[in-house]
């Protein structure tokens, strides 16, 4: 597993963290369908373990995922796992709790010490505002600064890092928040991240720079024939792609081209849904791992693309393969 400088956090951790979104189980809110189908704990502890195992020692959690029961989950290994030798993060900002909203003060300071107890930890590496809407104006953001200026003061947490769906937003918020890492959506068919202008912004400033949904949550490996619908609970079922034929089909054909142009590496498929994004210096992907096969594919990841095949990549999920691209092997992995 390489290791990449988490920017100016100056933290020396793994190219690929575990993610554990779906940890946090099946779950729905007004409606709306958050969580993950087919969790369980113990296979999630054990994909952790094998995570950890593989080198890989940036794991990333927050409190709304299954309210609490992911961070319970990772706060469980540390009798197998030293917690110094762990690079941890969490967030904040998208359950209301009592308040009726995400960044009320009150809530953010307890939802940091409950996230501390949970992951039976005194401090956070990483502490994250989960999303970028602080009310009109913005009004939102200074109380809750203040209060993690205070946290951190108090050693609660290391560093601040700010993420969002959307770049742009990461962007326009990040100049006032002054962020040490950025965790944000990117995967071989957005590139928000690049296009905003926050690549730039991030290089400049020698931050840290966290991609999440790399996969798009598994839609991108070309794995589903058929459109897919999940067991209630379960985020994808709002994901176009899953239901969408032609989409599943281009990225079948793409799995196919990826398995000859790659073929030398034992898993192409991640490896240049994966290596694709980490060009950039200081950033590293976070992968949903939820059991130890997954856990172990990611020990063969990590390292960045060329250029050129990362284009070929991006290319080829947009517009779908050409029949040269099944052809022969011209890239090669770029090792730094
Ligand atoms: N800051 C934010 O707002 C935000 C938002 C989203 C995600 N995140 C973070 O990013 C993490 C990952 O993103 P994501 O949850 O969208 O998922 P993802 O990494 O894009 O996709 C994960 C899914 O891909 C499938 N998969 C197949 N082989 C795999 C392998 N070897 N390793 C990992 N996954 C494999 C698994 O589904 P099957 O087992 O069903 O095949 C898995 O659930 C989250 O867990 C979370 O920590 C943060």
């Amino acid at each position: 597993m390489r290791r990449i400088r988490l920017g100016r956090t100056e933290a020396e951790i793994s190219a690929v963290g575990i993610g554990t979104w779906a940890h946090g189980g099946p779950k729905s809110v007004g409606g709306h369908e958050v969580g993950w189908s087919g969790h369980d704990d113990a296979e999630a502890a054990s994909a952790v373990l094998e995570a950890y195992a593989a080198g890989v020692d940036h794991f990333d959690t927050a409190d709304v995922y299954g309210d609490g029961r992911a961070e319970g989950i990772l706060g469980g290994l540390w009798d197998q796992i030293p917690r110094e030798s762990v690079f941890l993060a969490s967030k904040v900002g998208w359950d209301p709790g009592p308040y009726g909203q995400f960044y009320h003060p009150d809530l953010v300071a307890s939802r940091l010490d409950r996230s501390l107890e949970l992951l039976r930890t005194d401090h956070l590496d990483l502490y994250y505002l989960h999303h970028c809407d602080f009310g009109p104006g913005d009004e939102r953001l200074d109380p809750v600064l203040e209060v993690l200026a205070r946290a951190r003061e108090a050693g609660k947490f290391r560093h601040l890092g700010l993420s969002d769906w959307a770049s742009e937003k990461v962007l326009r918020v990040g100049r006032r928040v002054e962020p040490d890492v950025v965790q944000v959506y990117r995967n071989v068919l957005d590139d928000q991240y690049v296009t905003s202008g926050l690549a730039s912004w991030v290089e400049e400033r020698d931050l840290g720079a966290v991609f999440f949904s790399a996969l798009k949550h598994g839609v991108l490996l070309g794995k589903y024939g058929e459109p897919v619908s999940f067991p209630k609970g379960d985020m994808r079922n709002g994901i176009t792609e899953f239901r969408d034929p032609e989409a599943l089909a281009r990225f079948a054909r793409c799995r196919k081209a990826v398995e000859s142009r790659l073929s030398e590496h034992p898993e192409p498929v991640l490896h240049a849904l994966i290596g694709a994004l980490l060009g950039q210096k200081g950033s590293c992907a976070l992968l949903g791992m939820r059991n130890r096969r997954q856990a172990r594919a990611a020990a063969q990841l990590g390292q960045a693309l060329t250029a050129e095949d990362a284009e070929w990549i991006r290319t080829i999920y947009r517009d779908g393969p050409k029949t040269a691209d099944s052809a022969g092997f011209a890239g090669s992995a770029r090792s730094d």
